[in-house]
């Protein structure tokens, strides 16, 4: 069965249930591949079930909330469109800018979640307040942060409450931090993790990750590749529930397939004891990764 994580109702929305795997954004529109490949990346992605889009202001400088925006002409309630906006762009009057800016680069008039890229200077009552303009107006439906330590995550949640919100940040198999008390801390608050980077940047911000001997031997056991075996770890259900909503970022169409059919690989127990093994979360806090 297809792996689904449902994000929790709030004063204002419904609860949404969504595929565990969703799609990124991060060097789209920069030239580095052909406009119209990167548009049919997203359009194959959505229609094999890859509904969340995840994007950003700073991507580009725009460019790809652009891309993005192209490939959801004419299906834009197909997609959970998320974007997010710099922390300096995070004050009372200029989230609301930032925020209609990229609604308009988007070309569309809302936005499923909008989430505070990092933390930064201005204060996040600024922030919030900003955020819940947003919301009344109908501009964005949730709000969330990104790049969030557990200190961070604690207040911002004391001042938000309940809203049913996510913290995006950086979480493959090679990097492991959260899981040491950011990821429990979320999982009581039912805070899901939006985990950035799942494929280590394609094995780049892990050198060898992809090489690893065990994660080859155990994916050609399994009879999937080393990134399906990466994204099956990252969205696996703890405990018998799903907490994490894995972005990878494909162009290639090859990639934008193999990323959609990992939502049916179940991970047995034994795999994931080996995986454990090779690749072991710390037993203790570690700064929070980030890119
Ligand atoms: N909040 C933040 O601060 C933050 C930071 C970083 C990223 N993000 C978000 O998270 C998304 C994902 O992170 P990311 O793009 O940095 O890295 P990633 O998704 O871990 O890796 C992307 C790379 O992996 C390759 N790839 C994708 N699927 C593959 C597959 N099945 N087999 C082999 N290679 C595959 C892609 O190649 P092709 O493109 O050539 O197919 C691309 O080179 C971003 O796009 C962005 O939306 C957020």
């Amino acid at each position: 069965m297809d792996a689904t994580l449902t994000l929790k109702a709030t004063a204002t929305q419904a609860a949404v249930t969504l595929a565990a795997i969703g799609q990124g954004s991060w060097y789209l529109g920069e030239g580095l591949a052909p406009r119209r490949d990167e548009v049919r990346a997203l359009q194959q992605g959505l229609d094999l079930g890859l509904t969340l889009v995840d994007t950003a202001e700073m991507y580009a400088d725009g460019g790809a909330e652009e891309v993005v925006g192209e490939a959801l002409k004419g299906r834009r309630e197909q997609a959970f469109l998320v974007s997010k906006v710099y922390p300096w762009n995070a004050g009372k009057r200029s989230a609301i800018q930032a925020c209609e800016d990229s609604l308009r680069r988007l070309g569309t008039d809302y936005l499923d979640m909008y989430l505070l890229h990092w933390p930064g200077s201005i204060p996040l009552e600024e922030t919030l307040a900003a955020f819940e303009r947003l919301q009344a107006d109908g501009k964005i439906k949730r709000f969330g942060v990104s790049n969030f330590d557990i200190d961070e995550l604690q207040q911002w949640h004391d001042l938000s409450g309940d809203e049913g919100a996510v913290n995006q940040v950086l979480y493959h198999l090679g990097s492991r931090g959260i899981e040491h008390s950011l990821r429990p801390w979320q999982r009581q608050q039912q805070i899901p993790v939006m985990a950035y980077c799942p494929l280590a940047q394609g094995g780049r911000l892990r050198r060898a990750l992809f090489a690893h001997p065990e994660l080859q031997a155990l994916a050609a056991e399994l009879k999937v590749t080393v990134p399906q075996l990466l994204l099956a770890w990252a969205i696996r259900p703890v405990g018998g529930q799903r907490d994490v909503i894995a972005i990878p970022k494909a162009v290639q169409p090859e990639h934008v397939r193999q990323n959609a059919e990992a939502l049916n690989i179940h991970l047995p127990d034994e795999a994931l004891a080996r995986l454990n093994a090779a690749f072991p979360a710390p037993g203790h806090k570690t700064p929070l990764d980030i890119v």
